[in-house]
């Protein structure tokens, strides 16, 4: 059985970063793991070939595909364009046209980086904890949406935050089986005391939670979750919410692991087709100079290889060989301590590629 991936670098550090991902890839292959791959572009880079953020062809390519490894989307040259046409657009019809409603941003501090994390390193230390961030659904796709003139004669700006109780089930499911395999405790972030919508989302994770009684569940209002997630973050285990809380959580959690540069996510639907992509954006200032982190990019093909295809002892040896690089003690600029030595990002895949080779 050959695996089949769709490669889509994007923009930015995206290529950089996902050509270091194809030579681990390269080393899976010598191992014996057959994989295929095929790049397309996608965001701005799709839109300068042919003037969409989401080529037919790349969708194409992504329909045929097991998977798709993604590398960034975005940059300044693209800011000013309508909307349907900016390179982000490429990435939410991706998510929206595979149903890719799971989207899973684990964030753990590795005991070397613990250093590197803004918050003290007895808050961080250790830290393992998974947010569950709904993603084709809430304020982010909700009509109607848009901006017109109002009766005043003022220009009006309006989205629409939207979830239906099938929705919320699903991804609420995803947070409680998720949980099992973890800690055993999910905590369900919304803003219940001030919008409808998540006034729905407490209740039907409340009665979904009756399906898992093994599992603890707690709520948060999300300003709360907010300002635990920096006070105490290890009291968390899984989190799950809506897509725009959980698009700015994970920012916020990525941080208490030092760079974000360093973390994965994957993106799956209810068949286990996904994307998997680093949580880090193009950083079109740092774009071509080879000072990129590859590693969360590396860790993103691990969880591919992990939930897509069923490769987890593959997935493992990924993982190993960049805890083994870490404690090494190689280091791109935003994980390094101050005054310390530090590699680029071409050293940096050497590096996981040589552990990768020797690990097997
Ligand atoms: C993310 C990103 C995207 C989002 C952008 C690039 C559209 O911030 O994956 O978190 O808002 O979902
Ligand atoms: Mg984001």
């Amino acid at each position: 059985m050959t695996i089949k991936l769709a490669i889509l670098p994007g923009d930015g550090i995206g290529p950089e970063i996902i050509h270091q991902s194809l030579r681990v890839i390269d080393v899976l292959g010598r191992q014996g793991l057959s994989i295929e791959t095929e790049t397309a572009p996608v965001g701005g880079a799709g839109y300068d070939a042919s003037g969409d953020p989401l080529p037919e062809a790349t969708l194409a390519l992504c329909e045929s595909a097991d998977a798709i490894l993604f590398g960034a989307v975005g940059g300044p040259q693209y800011d000013t364009l309508p909307r349907a046409q900016r390179p982000e657009q490429g990435l939410l019809r991706l998510r929206k046209h595979f149903d890719l409603y799971a989207n899973l941003r684990p964030a753990i501090v590795y005991p070397e980086l613990a250093h590197a994390s803004t918050l003290k390193t007895e808050v961080v230390a250790g830290l393992d904890i998974l947010i569950v961030r709904e993603l084709t659904g809430d304020i982010y796709f909700g009509q109607p949406r848009g901006i017109h003139t109002n009766a005043d004669g003022l220009r009006e700006g309006f989205d629409t935050m939207r979830y239906n109780e099938a929705e919320i089930r699903r991804i609420a499911i995803t947070a409680f089986e998720a949980a099992r395999k973890r800690g055993g405790r999910v905590c369900s972030v919304d803003k219940a005391n001030v919008l409808e919508t998540t006034q729905l989302w407490r209740d039907v994770v409340t009665e979904t939670h009756a399906d898992f009684a093994d599992v603890e569940l707690s709520h948060m209002y999300v300003d709360n979750a907010a300002m635990q997630l920096v006070r105490n973050p290890k009291q968390f285990d899984v989190i799950v919410t809506g897509n725009m809380f959980g698009d700015i959580l994970s920012d916020a959690a990525s941080m208490l692991t030092g760079s974000i540069g360093m973390l994965p996510s994957a993106s799956i639907n209810q068949k286990a087709f996904g994307m998997y992509e680093p949580i880090h954006g193009s950083a079109p200032d740092i774009a071509g100079k080879g000072l990129a982190n590859p590693l969360a990019s590396f860790l993103s093909l691990a969880m591919l290889l992990r939930y897509s295809v069923g490769q987890a002892e593959a997935a493992d040896r990924i993982e190993a060989a960049v805890r083994q690089v870490l404690a090494q003690g190689l280091r791109t600029a935003d994980i390094a301590e101050q005054g310390k030595p530090v590699v680029g990002l071409e050293a940096m895949g050497d590096a996981v590629v040589s552990a990768l080779t020797a690990g097997a």
